[in-house]
């Protein structure tokens, strides 16, 4: 049986670390405050943005969200940014991915403080992950690296090989897995016989989007299979193809209609692999986690 690496568990553990630190910012100066700005309507972003507010919540720091409508110009984002950079309150700044295609997003990233960038998307934190320096750092592949650390699996001289190569999660995850001593071989579109370069993963971690793309050929029997991935699937063809050797993935389809998946095929990810993150509740509280600690961080280098 193929171990399950519990995302919600390490988030927890990962939240009940942070309380005490929150506690102490309180009752000395004020608790870390977070401003998540949201543009436009995509209803993956609106939730994913609800869940960090709300997770800010019961941590007892503070948090505001700030939605802008889809037609919203770089210039008028830049000045709501500009405003959190001088509000004393706010210790770290978000802006959910992705923006409208008009906005200059890289323009965006730009105007985040560096030291309120609890996303560690700014090119000075790129900069400083790309020297193993202190920073922020990006949270999905952050807390892909708690989850590792803290579940025991060997990473320094491991055999990693990641899917995906996006400024978000595929590059970051190559350094951090690189800073961590792993060999790290990195796969995109263009990647030749990518099932025979999957396979030679100790640690394969599957970030590219595509629903349940990765199959049993691409798994190294006992691998430890990291799935990033969150799609949501309303094809009933779709859901039968992802439902093989995953029952409970058809039962949900159809109790609401469509049904969530990685970007690794569940059945064959839990038939193959030695251990892995399932999907909900494999990486996704991670992020949320380490949004977490990135904003206590940078409120307690603010108020130190
Ligand atoms: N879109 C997908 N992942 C992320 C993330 O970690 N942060 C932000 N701001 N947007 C995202």
């Amino acid at each position: 049986m193929a171990r399950i690496l519990d995302g919600k568990a390490v988030q927890q553990q990962i939240l009940d670390e942070l309380k005490p630190r929150i506690a102490r910012l309180a009752a000395v100066r004020r608790p870390p405050g977070l401003a998540a700005i949201l543009v436009g309507d995509n209803p993956a972003s609106q939730l994913y943005v609800a869940s960090k507010v709300k997770t800010c919540r019961e941590l007892g720091m503070h948090s505001e969200e700030l939605r802008l409508p889809d037609s919203v110009t770089t210039d008028e984002l830049l000045a709501h940014i500009e405003h959190f950079n001088q509000r004393g309150d706010i210790d770290g700044i978000l802006v959910q991915m992705p923006l409208p295609k008009h906005v200059d997003s890289r323009a965006v990233l730009l105007a985040v403080r560096p030291d309120k960038d609890v996303d560690g998307f700014h090119p000075f934190n790129v900069g400083q992950l790309v020297a193993n320096a202190p920073a922020p750092r990006a949270c999905t592949p952050a807390g892909v690296m708690e989850l590792l650390k803290r579940s025991e699996i060997p990473i320094a001289g491991a055999e990693a090989v990641i899917v995906g190569r996006s400024d978000i999660v595929g590059k970051p995850m190559a350094l951090m897995l690189l800073h961590a001593h792993a060999t790290v071989t990195v796969c995109h579109s263009k990647t030749r016989d990518l099932p025979a370069v999957c396979r030679r993963a100790d640690i394969l971690v599957a970030a590219m989007g595509r629903p349940a793309f990765i199959t049993a050929e691409f798994i190294r029997p006992g691998a430890v299979v990291v799935d990033v991935g969150i799609n949501r699937i309303s094809d009933r063809a779709e859901a039968e193809r992802i439902a093989r050797g995953a029952p409970a993935k058809l039962a949900a389809f159809e109790k609401n209609g469509s049904v969530l998946v990685g970007d690794v095929h569940p059945g064959d990810m839990a038939a193959v692999a030695g251990a892995y993150t399932p999907v909900p509740g494999g990486v996704g509280p991670l992020t949320i986690a380490m949004l977490m600690a990135n904003t206590v961080e940078c409120a307690e280098r603010r108020l130190a």
